[in-house]
């Protein structure tokens, strides 16, 4: 059995997809105990809500995580490095809305076939990852379209499609922040074949507006990542300050 914590816009679209592939599964809310037995967990919660789940999980290692942002450090430290863990290249703009696929997502890990499978027959392109040494250049570059296209939606209040044609702050941020995901996750990315990555991926879900969301696994942790690894990220920083605090910094 297919079990979703978190009944938001990814757990409702996830429940769906698998009622009409006839898949059993259970779509779980706050408060409400996940069972004994076997199949993947699959946590749709926001990154901060993940502890509480984890702790009252009672098979951690059925857990399967999608979260958007950089866990991955913090699942090593919970000692659940070789969970299953996904990035997630499709979009759901609201509760009920129907996924928007994007681009391939990926899984790595004991469920990550199966749920390739259930996503892949609803047209959500998605493949499994040779082995855990795959997934931090594929968390880095869904953390570095969140955090790029996320900086400039929120600064031109405008959607990602509209932020492609910034091709030059694109490709200026991606520059300044791989070198962190280098340092600070063991990614390693090309610049110029991440932009194009990323830019695809914006264009596939063009409507999306994107913006500086979840400061502590998004933006906030490159930044913490850059300062403890003496990398300079002035793009990044005034992007970062003028969203916070409108003041004199260059214009992205
Ligand atoms: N939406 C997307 O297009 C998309 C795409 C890729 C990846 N993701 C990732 O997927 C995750 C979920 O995103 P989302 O957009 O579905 O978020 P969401 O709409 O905010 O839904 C999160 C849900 O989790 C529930 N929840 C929180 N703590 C819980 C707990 N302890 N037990 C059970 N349920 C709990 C929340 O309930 P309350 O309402 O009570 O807080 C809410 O229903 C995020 O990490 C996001 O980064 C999202």
């Amino acid at each position: 059995m297919l079990t979703i914590v978190g009944p938001g816009r990814i757990g409702r679209a996830l429940a769906r997809l698998a009622a009409d592939q006839e898949v059993e599964a259970c779509l779980l809310g706050r408060g409400e105990p996940m069972e004994d037995g076997a199949g993947p967990i699959v946590v749709c919660t926001r990154a901060d809500d993940v502890a509480a789940v984890i702790d009252a999980c009672p098979r951690p290692d059925d857990l399967v995580f999608v979260q958007n942002g950089a866990l991955l450090p913090w699942l090593r430290e919970r000692g659940l490095a070789e969970a299953t863990q996904g990035q997630l290249w499709f979009a759901v703009p609201g509760i009920d809305a129907s996924p928007q696929a994007g681009a391939e997502s990926v899984l790595v890990g004991r469920h990550a076939p199966g749920l390739a499978y259930l996503l892949g027959r609803a047209g959500l392109p998605a493949r499994v990852l040779p082995g855990f040494e795959a997934l931090p250049n594929e968390v880095a570059t869904k953390l570095l379209w969140l955090s790029v296209f996320g900086v400039l939606g929120d600064l031109h209040q405008e959607t990602v499609l509209a932020s492609v044609a910034r091709r030059d702050d694109v490709t200026a941020l991606v520059a300044e922040l791989v070198p962190v995901c280098a340092a600070a996750l063991g990614a390693t990315l090309d610049v110029d074949a991440t932009v194009a990555r990323l830019c695809a991926y914006s264009i596939a879900v063009g409507s999306w507006r994107a913006g500086m969301k979840e400061w502590r696994w998004r933006d906030g942790w490159l930044q913490a990542a850059a300062l403890r690894h003496a990398l300079a990220t002035p793009l990044h920083d005034a992007g970062c300050v003028r969203l916070a605090a409108p003041c004199s910094t260059p214009a992205l």
